[in-house]
This record gives structure tokens, C-alpha cells and sequence, in this order.
């Protein structure tokens, strides 16, 4: 518990050394993985992890307690570092004494899109988000393959590389770009995630699959993409790029249409003209 007033500038130390540690960690990775790259499987063969994930994060979590050392962690590779559960609603201080800052939680993807990092592909990032007492303050993520730095502070706006960032302004679907995701066990074909597929398709939309959900999501955030949508994803792939397209003037919520969460598990995240539509085939598919 770190009980000190919640200004500002606090805020703006965190996501300045939110992108510190998050350059660090990519461009480590960046260089390592042309030296020494070991592959181990997590809950499936699909679904895998290095050795540079687990540095990274520890990484991140070490150079985060030198200057702060009362703040917890919830990360991909580590897990949670505190006992006290994180809200579970998300959004909203719910925590013990108002206008005093409790819970500062830094939510970690050490490197997001790790299969396309194992395979050379160089689409992928660190992202890493800042919730202060159950919201979200602020984000960065990373790609160091482009020497692209997206970040992000609530009520403040989105920013690439220092310059601010807005969503597209496309509301024609035929002329915009889409991008989507699976989860490790789409096989088994959760949420009828492959009948919705196909029913994207049939709508005759542009879609992408890029591999890395937090830089679908930042993606969306500048214009590159309209929308995004994907199930089973954690908090640490969407913590950071939902503030993103938030600030940069988008829309984020669940599948249902629900405020978005980022302890819920889907994700529909648009530049607010394809929403409704993105919804609709969703909701058709389930009926
Ligand atoms: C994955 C990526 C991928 C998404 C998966 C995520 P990881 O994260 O974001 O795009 O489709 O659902 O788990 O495993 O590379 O950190
Ligand atoms: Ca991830
Ligand atoms: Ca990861």
C-alpha cells in the first residue's frame, strides 16, 4: 500500500518510466533472440514462451521496486506479485480511502505476439499498463522492431513517438481494414469463434490476423486499423491499447456491447463507425 495523494505528476512519472522499462525490455529482446532463443510450450503446443519473456518481465518488475518498491505486478509470465485479488469490475476506485492512492499495479505483457517473435517475425511488443486503485491510468507499448513508442495517460490522449494519435475517420466497411484474433484453443472453437469468422468474410470485409493483440489495438488507436475484435484475451494483452483507442477518440467494449473490462475476457475496439456492425455479426452468430 503506498499511501500518498494521486496527482498528476505521479502519474506522469509512471508512464515515463512505463516507457523506460518497456524500450528496455523490447530492445533487449530485440538483440537476444538472435543469440540465444529457447521455446517451451504453456497450455498447448500452439501456445509458447521463451526464456526472454520471463527476463523481460522480471526485468520490468525489478527496475519498477527500485523506485517503488510498494507497488504490485500482475503479469503474463510471473503472475500476480500481491495477494489482494485485482477489481474484478475494473474501473473505478474501490479501494479504502478516496483522493489517497492504495493499489498501483503495473500489468505486464513482456512480449506480446510471441509467436511471431519466435519465428522471426517482427511483429510484436512489450506492453505495459499503470491501474491505480482499479483504473487505469496509463499505458505505453513497444515495438522495437519499428522503433514505435504508443503511449497513453488518461484524459490526456494517445501519442506515437511523441506525435498524438487519433482514430480513422473511415466509415465506408468496404474501404477500411479490420483485424481479429484467435485464441491458442481455437480449435476447440470457443464462442463460435470460427462461425463468426466466416461470417465476417461473408460481409465481404478486409481482414487481418496479425498476431499481437496490443498492437491490434494501438493499431486501431492511430488509423492503421478501423476496429479489432477478439476472445479469451487477459489483461495484460489489452491494459495498455484500450485506453489507447479510448483516448485517441474510439470505442471499446465487450461483445455484448458492455463498458469494457479488462479482466473480461472479449474485446471489440473500433474507431466508433464500424461498432454497431462488428456487434451485430457477433450477436447474429451467437443466436
Ligand atoms: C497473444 C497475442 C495474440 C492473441 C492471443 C494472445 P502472447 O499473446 O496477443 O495476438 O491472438 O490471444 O494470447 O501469447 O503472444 O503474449
Ligand atoms: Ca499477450
Ligand atoms: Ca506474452
Amino acid at each position: 500500500m503506498c499511501k500518498m495523494e494521486k496527482p498528476n505528476d505521479l502519474i506522469k512519472d509512471y508512464l515515463s518510466l512505463a516507457e523506460q522499462v518497456a524500450r528496455e525490455a523490447g530492445d533487449y529482446a530485440h538483440r537476444a533472440r538472435l543469440s540465444d532463443l529457447q521455446i517451451k510450450t504453456k497450455t498447448n503446443e500452439m501456445d509458447i514462451v521463451t526464456q526472454i519473456d520471463s527476463r523481460n518481465e522480471q526485468a520490468i518488475r525489478d527496475a519498477v521496486l527500485a523506485k517503488y518498491p510498494d507497488h504490485v505486478f500482475l503479469g503474463e509470465e510471473l503472475g500476480a506479485s500481491d495477494t489482494t485479488p485485482p477489481p474484478k469490475e475494473g474501473g473505478g476506485a474501490s479501494l479504502a480511502m478516496p483522493g489517497v492512492v492504495n493499489t498501483v499495479r503495473w500489468i505486464i505483457d513482456p512480449i506480446d505476439g510471441t509467436v511471431n517473435f519466435a519465428h522471426g517475425l517482427p511483429i510484436w511488443c512489450v506492453s505495459v499498463g499503470v491501474e491505480v486503485d482499479g483504473v487505469v491510468e496509463c499505458g505505453v507499448i513497444y515495438n522495437p522492431n519499428l522503433n514505435e513508442m504508443f503511449s497513453v495517460r488518461r484524459g490526456e490522449g494517445a501519442y506515437l513517438n511523441g506525435t498524438r494519435i487519433s482514430v480513422s475517420k473511415q466509415a465506408n466497411y468496404k474501404q477500411s481494414l479490420f483485424v481479429t484474433g484467435f485464441p491458442y484453443n481455437v480449435d476447440e472453437n470457443p464462442e463460435s469463434v470460427i462461425e463468426q469468422f466466416i461470417n465476417f468474410l461473408r460481409k465481404g470485409m478486409l481482414i487481418r490476423r496479425l498476431g499481437s493483440a496490443a498492437l491490434d489495438l494501438a493499431y486501431v488507436a492511430c488509423g492503421r486499423f478501423e476496429a479489432f475484435w477478439e476472445i479469451g484475451l487477459s489483461p495484460w494483452d489489452t491494459s495498455a491499447g484500450q485506453l489507447m483507442v479510448r483516448e485517441a477518440g474510439g470505442r471499446v467494449t465487450h461483445y455484448d456491447g458492455t463498458d469494457y473490462n479488462i479482466y473480461k475476457r472479449s474485446i471489440i475496439a473500433t474507431n466508433g463507425l464500424h461498432h454497431e456492425m462488428i456487434e451485430g455479426i457477433i450477436k447474429e452468430t451467437k443466436e
